[in-house]
């Protein structure tokens, strides 16, 4: 192993339109007060626009990750981007965000591990950094959750929203960077939270769309109940097989799917809230730009050296946890 893989740079975009509680309360039979306490969700933003999808956020954030590291597009040598609401079946939305961003001839292609994607895709990437193989490698999560929600059930259209945000990971030699990583799986949890239509299994007919199976289907106690411990559990793996007590940890990084669930998660691993990124509140929970987006919510309160624990749990069900000591 020649080096470790370093975030060098992180961006974030999300679309203009904001869609408040309020606005929802018209839409369906909710609440502010429900939203606000079940979740810790005020608003979230959506992208309007006909034919745009999630590569236009992620090439937003990538542009934006390029100028502002001051990489030029022929120096990148990989593009992995996490979603779950690709633009196509094919191609993959890491070749668009790469056509868009004027990234050409180089590996690039997605990771689908619902709200855990971002921490897979991540775990790849450092792989291409630690064994020499690249020396720039950028890691996007985008979704268009709009996309695949049904805005007449309550039970899901309060939670999501859309978003992107991008890192840039490049070799480091000091002790710094992605220093650790797991990533579980567990498909017995296909049936709790799953788009079913839409795929090779369930091709779209009129069938399908009366049955309202290409939106997100979520049993939102289920869920809860699974997130709440393997979020919680994995963290505290991830601190105890690198023996960081809560006094070492500087942030947990944590995915923005319910407040409660990342109130338990730092509960378990010893840490105040004062020490928890939290963005919740006005982005929803936006899947695999969840985490970069806090990332670069945060990053002027980031220090050289401070160890992070970024956490995620999502659809699959998917779940893990990266141990970053952050090096910029
Ligand atoms: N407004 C008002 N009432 C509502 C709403 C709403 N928007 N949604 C549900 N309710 C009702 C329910 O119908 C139920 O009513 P009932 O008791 O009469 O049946 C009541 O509120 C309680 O519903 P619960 O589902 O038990 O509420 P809960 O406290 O579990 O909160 C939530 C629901 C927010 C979805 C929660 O279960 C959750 O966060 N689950 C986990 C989400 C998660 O982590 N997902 C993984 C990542 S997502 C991904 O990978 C794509």
């Amino acid at each position: 192993m020649n080096s470790r893989a370093a975030i060098t740079g992180v961006y974030g975009y999300v679309p203009d339109y904001i869609l408040t509680n309020a606005e929802l309360e018209k839409m369906v039979d909710t609440s502010d007060e429900w939203i606000t306490s079940r979740t810790g969700i005020k608003e979230r933003h959506i992208l309007k626009g006909e034919g745009l999808g999630t590569s236009h956020m992620a090439a937003k954030a990538v542009g934006g990750l390029l100028a502002k590291t001051g990489t030029a597009p022929e120096e990148v040598e990989l593009l992995i981007c996490a979603t779950t609401t690709p633009d196509y079946v094919f191609p993959s939305t890491a070749n668009l965000i790469c056509d868009m961003t004027g990234i050409r001839a180089v590996g690039s292609f997605d990771i689908q591990a619902a709200c855990s994607g971002f921490l897979y895709a991540l775990t790849i990437g450092s792989q291409f950094i630690e064994t020499g193989k690249y020396k720039k490698v950028i890691v996007v999560g985008a979704d268009k959750m709009s996309a695949i929600v049904d805005y007449t059930d309550r039970t899901t259209c309060v939670l999501f929203g859309d978003g992107a945000g991008a890192v840039l990971l490049e070799p480091t030699t000091e002790d710094n960077g992605i220093m650790d990583s797991i990533i579980r799986s567990d498909g017995a949890g296909q049936n709790h939270l799953v788009q079913k239509a839409g795929g090779s299994r369930y091709p779209p007919t009129h069938e399908t769309i009366d049955k309202r199976w290409h939106y997100v289907y979520q049993d939102g106690p289920s869920v809860f109940k699974f997130a709440v411990k393997n979020m919680a559990d994995v963290s505290a793996e991830i601190m105890e097989r690198n023996h960081l007590k809560g006094s070492d940890v500087a942030w947990l990084v944590p995915h923005q799917a319910n407040k409660r669930i990342i109130e338990a998660t730092a509960n378990r691993m010893g840490l105040g809230m004062d020490r928890v990124m939290l963005n919740i509140h006005k982005y929803g929970n936006t899947t695999a730009a969840t985490i970069p987006l806090c990332l670069f919510d945060y990053e002027s309160q980031l220090k050289k050296g401070d160890n992070l624990v970024l956490a995620a749990f999502g659809g699959g069900f998917t779940w893990g946890a990266i141990y970053v000591k952050w090096a910029l």
